[in-house]
């Protein structure tokens, strides 16, 4: 693959230009501002998301006491392009939320999640996945949200269908573009597989053909750069969208970036770089958040980074055994600088 240029070309949402077109998935519990400017740190990504945020949650919080969740703190001075990503299946609450995001917060795009199928999310609170069983209340939300927008463009984040027997992707993508969503991303699974089995990008790249206008973005299950490449050559999307690897190897928007341009991909970095960016990530959450909530994030960002590690589950035991930021700032520095854990 070195050495050939692969033409991918940048995507345009409204006046938004995603550049290139790799794009972060948002994780709740991990995508959070220290993590997004990881990521920005060794480029490449084009375009940083918040985890999702519920939108009757956020206007309520906010009125009650002129704050936003803890998931859009930093989102006001963070670099741009950012997407902050919101659910509901209210059209009152997701044009109050849009509203207010839009107006206090100024992101580049808002993207909606159609594709959660977690319990509180997509039963209890019937948002999310859940919507996929009906998909023209769908095309009402996204067309409740382009209004409040504005000039931010909305995105929609989605998956196959809530069940293998209600397959819907190419006509959500088909609704959603006739509402005015300026790009949809399909998870190349149902809701009811959850994280399971593997993401089709065949069914991926069906979608495409729903579409007139706007871009398809495809994710799930891309772990190294050539897969990333491989999916813009075989599955004929204009966009890739890439989660889990991104906390196990944060340079990897960075690595497919290179090989998109030809070039070798870069060294990953040295162990004392990895510590010093690990600590660093805490120290600020830390300050942001404070120690509990810091000890908890780091801990899950670290259970992930050492995947794929020589003796990661055994990593994975030291790092979630720690019960103080000390403590845990000491084992960061045994286990990224090789040494692995003691004992
Ligand atoms: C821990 C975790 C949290 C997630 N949180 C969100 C979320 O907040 N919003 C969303 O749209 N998808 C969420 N997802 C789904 C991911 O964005 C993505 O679609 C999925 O992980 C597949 O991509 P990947 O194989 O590159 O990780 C989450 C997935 C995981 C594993």
């Amino acid at each position: 693959m070195c050495g050939e240029i692969m033409a991918v070309v940048p995507i345009r949402l409204g006046s938004v230009v995603i550049d290139p077109p790799l794009f972060q998935a948002p994780l709740f519990d991990y995508t959070n501002h220290f993590f997004r400017l990881l990521l920005r740190h060794f480029g490449g990504v084009g375009l940083t998301c918040t985890e999702l945020v519920h939108a009757r949650g956020l206007v309520e919080l906010f009125t009650r006491r002129g704050q936003f969740p803890e998931q859009l703190w930093g989102v006001r001075d963070e670099p741009r392009p950012l997407a902050v990503q919101l659910w509901d299946n209210d059209p009152v609450w997701l044009v109050r939320a849009v509203s207010l995001v839009v107006a206090e917060l100024a992101p580049s795009v808002i993207d909606l999640n159609f594709g959660c199928p977690s319990h509180r999310v997509s039963q209890r609170s019937a948002g999310g996945a859940n919507l996929l069983k009906n998909p023209e209340q769908i095309g009402m939300l996204v067309e409740e949200a382009v209004k409040a927008a504005g000039t931010t463009p909305v995105t929609v984040k989605t998956r196959l269908g809530w069940d293998p027997t209600c397959s819907v992707a190419g006509r959500v993508a088909e609704i959603v573009e006739q509402a005015g969503a300026a790009a949809v991303t399909i998870h190349g699974r149902f809701a009811t597989e959850r994280m399971r089995g593997h993401a089709d990008w065949q069914a991926i790249a069906a979608v495409k053909r729903y579409l007139r206008r706007i871009p398809l973005i495809g994710n799930g299950d891309i772990r190294t750069p050539s897969q990333a490449v491989a999916a813009f050559a075989s599955y004929g999307v204009d966009g890739v969208m890439i989660g889990r690897a991104a906390v196990t190897t944060p340079w990897i928007f960075r690595d497919i970036r290179a090989l998109l341009e030809g070039q070798p991909v870069p060294p990953p970095p040295g162990p004392d770089e990895q510590v010093e960016l690990l600590l660093e990530y805490m120290n600020r959450l830390a300050e942001l958040l404070g120690p509990h909530r810091a000890l908890t994030l780091t801990q899950k960002f670290c259970c992930k980074f050492v995947v794929g590690r020589r003796g990661a589950s055994k990593l994975r035991l030291v790092i979630s055994q720690a019960r103080s930021l000390p403590e845990l700032r000491r084992v960061i520095a045994q286990v990224f600088v090789g040494e692995g854990p003691k004992g």
